[in-house]
C-alpha cells in the first residue's frame, strides 16, 4: 500500500502561490494545454522538474499521425488505431482523436511548426500498422524537436503563462474529492512550496525509466501517475507497456531510438545470420504492429543466441537515406556507423505507456479539478497497443479538450490546509542503487514477455521495499525513486491480474487473448 505523501509538511507553514490553471509538465501535452488555457485565463503556470525542453516530446523522431493525405480519411485512421489497440481501445476516444487531430495539427502549423514538404505538399511517411502514408515529420527525423521548439517559443512569449523550471511536483493536495493544489520542491532554493489552483493538469509523461532499457530520457519517471494514484485518482491499463523494436544496441552507448519511419521507408530487419525474418512472422513484415515485431526479434535472439538483430538499408539509395534521417545518421556516425551502408545493431527497449491516470473524454479524472493528458493519461485511446505516431496527436487533442471542459465547469479549489507528518527520517535508503535494482527487476520480470512466476518475484521484491515508503523522500532523486516504485508496482499487479496476452502485454503462460479479458483493469487506492 502506497503511503499518501512523500515528505512531511504543513501547508500552513509554507509559501503559497495562487493561480487559476496549473500544468505539470512541459512536453507537447503540457505546453499546448497552457497555450490554449491562456486564451481564457491570465494566470496559467507550467511547472517542470528540469528545463522546459527536457521532455520525451523533444526526442520524438518519427512524427505525428493525422489523416491529412489525399487518399486518407479519419475513418481509415480510426480503423488502424482500433486494430493496433487489440480490441481494447475506447471507440469514442479514438473517434475524437482522428476527427479532431487534423485541426490541431493545422494549429501547430499556424504556430510555426515546419513539417517537411515535397512539391509544396506535406510529405507524409508510413509507420507500422498504418494502411496509409499519414505521418507528418520535420527536419526528416527531428519532429519532436521542432514541435517542442514551436511550443516552447509560443509559451515563453506569452505573458499570461509563467513557466517555472526546476520545480518538482511532489504530491497533489486534495480535500473531499477535490484537488486544490500541488506540493512542489523548488530545486533552485531547496524548499517546499504550495501551488493552489482551480485546475490542475497532469502532463508529466510516462514512466519508461522504470526499465533498464528504454528510449525515454532520465526525467521520465512516472511522477504524475504515482502522485495521482497516491491521491486517490483511478489509474487504468497499467499493464500495457509498449516496447520499441529498434533501439541502438551498442555496448556502453546510450539506447538511441532508430525510428520506425526507417522501416517505413523500406529498411529491413535481419538476424545474426543475415537472414530477413519478419515475413516469417507477419504478413506486414517489418511494418507489423510493434508488439509483434518485438516478440519476433526476441525469438530470433533466442534462436540465434545473439544479443541484437540488425537494421539494413543497404538496398536503398544512400542519398535518400541520409537526407531523410539526418539526426539518426549523425548519431550513428558518432559511433562509427553509417546508416546507409552498415548493418545497424538494434534490440527492443521500453518506449511508451498506454496506461495512466484514467480520464474521460475531456481529460477529467475522478477527482474534481484534476485533469490529465498526454502519456500520463489514459482515456483508452491506445487500447493495448498504441499505433505509431498517435502519441503526439493524443497530447494535442486531449490537452485541448481539457481547456473546453474546465471553461464550462471551472472546478473550484477549496479552502483547505493539509498536514503530512508520519514519515521517518530518510536514512538507509540508497537511492541510486535501488533505482538500478528496480530497473533491472522490471526488465527481467515485467518486460515484453511475462510469466506469473516472474511477476510474483517482482511483487515480492516490492513488498520487501515496503519500509522505504515509511521514510521521508528528502531529495528529488529519492522522490523519483518512490514514484518509480509506485508505478512499477501498479504495472506488475495489473500484469499479474491479466491472465491473457493482448497488445503490449504478453504472458508466455497465457499466450492468447481471451474474450473475458476484453476489459480494462482500473486501480484506485483507498484514501
Ligand atoms: C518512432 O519514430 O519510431 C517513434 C514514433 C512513435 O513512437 O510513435
Amino acid at each position: 500500500m502506497a503511503w499518501r505523501y512523500l515528505v512531511n509538511f504543513d501547508t500552513r507553514e509554507l509559501e503559497t502561490v495562487e493561480c487559476a490553471f496549473l500544468i505539470l509538465g512541459s512536453g507537447i501535452a503540457g505546453l499546448y494545454t497552457a497555450h490554449l488555457a491562456s486564451r481564457f485565463w491570465d494566470d496559467v503556470v507550467v511547472l517542470t522538474k528540469r528545463g522546459i525542453d527536457d521532455t520525451a516530446t523533444e526526442r520524438a523522431q518519427g512524427g505525428i499521425a493525422a489523416a491529412v493525405g489525399p487518399s486518407d480519411s479519419p475513418v481509415l485512421h480510426y480503423g488502424d488505431t482500433l486494430l493496433a489497440g487489440s480490441d481494447l481501445c475506447e471507440p469514442d476516444a479514438v473517434r475524437i482523436l482522428v476527427n479532431e487531430g487534423p485541426g490541431r495539427v493545422q494549429e501547430l502549423i499556424e504556430l510555426g511548426a515546419a513539417f517537411d514538404r515535397a512539391n509544396g505538399r506535406l510529405d507524409l511517411t508510413r509507420e507500422g500498422a498504418h494502411t496509409r502514408r499519414r505521418i507528418l515529420h520535420a527536419a526528416g527525423d527531428a519532429t519532436g524537436a521542432e514541435i517542442q521548439r514551436v511550443l516552447s517559443t509560443t509559451v515563453r512569449g506569452n505573458h499570461r503563462i509563467k513557466v517555472l523550471e526546476n520545480h518538482f511536483a511532489v504530491d497533489l493536495l486534495t480535500a473531499g474529492g477535490i484537488c486544490w493544489g500541488v506540493l512542489t520542491w523548488d530545486k533552485t532554493h531547496d524548499r517546499l512550496t504550495v501551488f493552489r489552483a482551480r485546475v490542475v493538469v497532469i502532463a508529466t509523461g510516462g514512466a519508461g525509466q522504470v526499465y533498464r532499457e528504454t528510449t525515454n530520457p532520465r526525467v521520465v519517471t512516472g511522477d504524475g501517475i504515482a502522485m495521482a494514484y497516491r491521491a486517490g485518482a483511478e489509474v487504468m491499463d497499467m499493464e500495457f507497456v509498449q516496447f520499441h523494436p529498434t533501439v541502438l544496441a551498442l555496448k556502453g552507448v546510450r539506447r538511441f531510438l532508430i525510428s520506425e519511419a526507417v522501416r517505413g521507408e523500406g529498411g529491413i530487419l535481419v538476424n545474426a545470420k543475415g537472414e530477413r525474418f519478419m515475413p516469417r512472422y507477419h504478413p506486414q513484415g517489418e511494418l507489423a504492429p510493434r508488439d509483434v515485431v518485438v516478440r519476433a526479434i526476441l525469438r530470433e535472439l533466442e534462436t540465434e543466441g545473439s544479443e541484437c538483430v540488425y537494421l539494413s538499408l543497404r538496398h536503398l539509395d544512400p542519398v535518400m537515406v541520409r537526407g531523410r534521417f539526418p539526426t539518426i545518421t549523425e548519431q550513428l556516425a558518432r559511433n562509427g556507423l553509417d546508416l546507409a551502408c552498415d548493418l545497424i545493431p538494434v534490440s527492443p527497449a521500453a518506449h511508451y505507456f498506454m496506461g495512466g491516470v484514467k480520464t474521460g473524454l475531456h481529460g477529467e479524472t475522478n477527482l474534481r479539478g484534476l485533469y490529465a493528458c498526454g502519456e500520463a493519461a489514459c482515456a483508452g485511446v491506445h487500447g493495448a497497443n498504441r499505433l505509431a505516431s498517435n502519441s503526439l496527436l493524443d497530447g494535442l487533442v486531449f490537452g485541448g479538450r481539457i481547456v473546453e471542459h474546465a471553461r464550462a465547469s471551472f472546478p473550484g479549489a477549496t479552502d483547505s490546509s493539509v498536514v503530512g507528518r508520519d514519515l521517518g527520517p530518510p536514512d538507509g535508503v540508497h537511492v541510486s542503487a535501488l533505482r538500478e535494482e528496480l530497473q533491472s527487476l522490471m526488465q527481467e520480470h515485467v518486460g515484453p514477455v511475462r510469466t506469473a512466476a516472474g511477476l510474483e518475484t517482482a511483487l515480492k521484491r516490492f513488498e520487501d521495499w515496503g519500509w522505504i515508503r515509511g521514510k521521508e523522500a528528502g531529495t528529488p532523486d529519492a522522490m523519483e525513486l518512490r514514484d518509480m516504485i509506485d508505478v512499477a508496482e501498479l504495472i506488475t499487479e495489473a500484469a499479474l491480474m491479466r491472465n491473457e496476452s493482448r497488445g503490449g502485454h504478453y504472458r508466455s503462460d497465457y499466450p492468447v487473448s481471451r474474450q473475458r479479458w476484453k476489459k480494462h483493469i482500473i486501480i484506485r487506492r483507498q484514501v
